[in-house]
């Protein structure tokens, strides 16, 4: 079972003691539909091996000191909130997510990371608890009306001085050279199905001014590109394996061709002079 926040169980003195505020089920609605299908092993293990891939890259500008608390919010099966815990040791560290099924998978994969059921736009915890808010890949999934109630109720739960930190995507600058046919139109098949659920692949650009809608005045949203081409085979393969398990992972519903796309995207490194591009945007938001 995820670790449910109960301020009567939490040991005298522990910072704990006054986080709970309604952690019930009934403040609780369901989370967006997800497009990548149900969390069996085959999709925590990508949803792993990305985290691993991107943590990097996505946590460049994090800081966090051993003593800070720290809220990994839409923490999905726990594979972010694990990379956090490995490279900022000592940090009091939580995961929130709307979804029982990936908190119960992340409390088995990380249990060291305390998991609280949480809608992030009512967010069950008092004013100023938190040094730091993280979260990955969370507000392309809803609408921009939630995105600016999320970014609200994280500006809430900030302590002055704190900053939320968080990576979305922009699906628009997904590139390959040369053009990949199969994979152009998985991806077009990808974005129309995210955008049909509620949710925007293109999202990145409009961070900033959702930041600001919420009330943050200070905000540093970057687009933060990546390219894998031959001057880096390692991570060359690691780019073409994390879209083509992208696509391998999307409903097939969809009705795109995707495995023909992963298939088409695997040969790519096979030929010289080829590359891959991507173009997320990495935010800051501070309180
Ligand atoms: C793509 S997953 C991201 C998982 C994780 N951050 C990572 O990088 O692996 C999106 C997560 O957002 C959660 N989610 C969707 N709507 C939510 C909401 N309103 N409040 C909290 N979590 C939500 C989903 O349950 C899902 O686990």
């Amino acid at each position: 079972m995820p670790f449910t926040l109960d301020a009567r169980k939490a040991p005298p003195g522990s910072p704990l003691r006054d986080l709970a505020r309604g952690t019930t089920d009934e403040c609780v609605t369901a989370p967006a539909p997800y497009i990548h299908g149900s969390t069996d092993e085959r999709e925590v293990a990508r949803l792993e091996k990305q985290a691993f891939w991107c943590a990097g890259w996505m946590l460049r500008r994090f800081d966090a000191a051993p003593g800070m608390r720290v809220l990994d919010l839409a923490t999905g099966v726990g594979a972010m909130a694990g990379q956090l815990l490995e490279r900022f040791p000592g940090i009091e560290l939580i995961g929130a997510d709307l979804s029982r099924t990936q908190l119960q998978t992340a409390q088995q994969n990380h249990p060291t990371v305390r998991y609280v059921r949480a809608n992030g736009a009512a967010l069950p915890f008092p004013e100023a608890t938190f040094d730091r808010v993280h979260w990955s890949w969370f507000l392309e999934h809803v609408s921009p009306e939630v995105s600016v109630q999320v970014l609200r109720e994280v500006r809430r739960v900030l302590k002055p001085g704190g900053y939320v930190h968080f990576t979305e995507v922009d699906n628009s600058t997904f590139k390959t050279v040369p053009p990949l046919p199969k994979v152009l139109e998985a991806m077009d098949a990808l974005n129309t199905g995210q955008q049909r659920a509620g949710g925007d692949p293109f999202i990145g650009p409009k961070l900033d001014g959702y930041a600001r809608a919420a009330g943050f005045a200070r905000v540093d949203a970057r687009p933060s590109p990546i390219v894998g081409s031959e001057d880096d085979p390692v991570y060359f393969q690691g780019f073409i394996d994390e879209f083509s398990e992208i696509f391998e992972s999307v409903d097939e519903a969809l009705g795109a061709p995707l495995e023909e796309a992963a298939a088409e995207l695997r040969a790519l490194n096979k030929r010289p002079g080829t590359s891959i591009h991507y173009c997320g945007v990495i935010a800051q938001a501070h309180k």
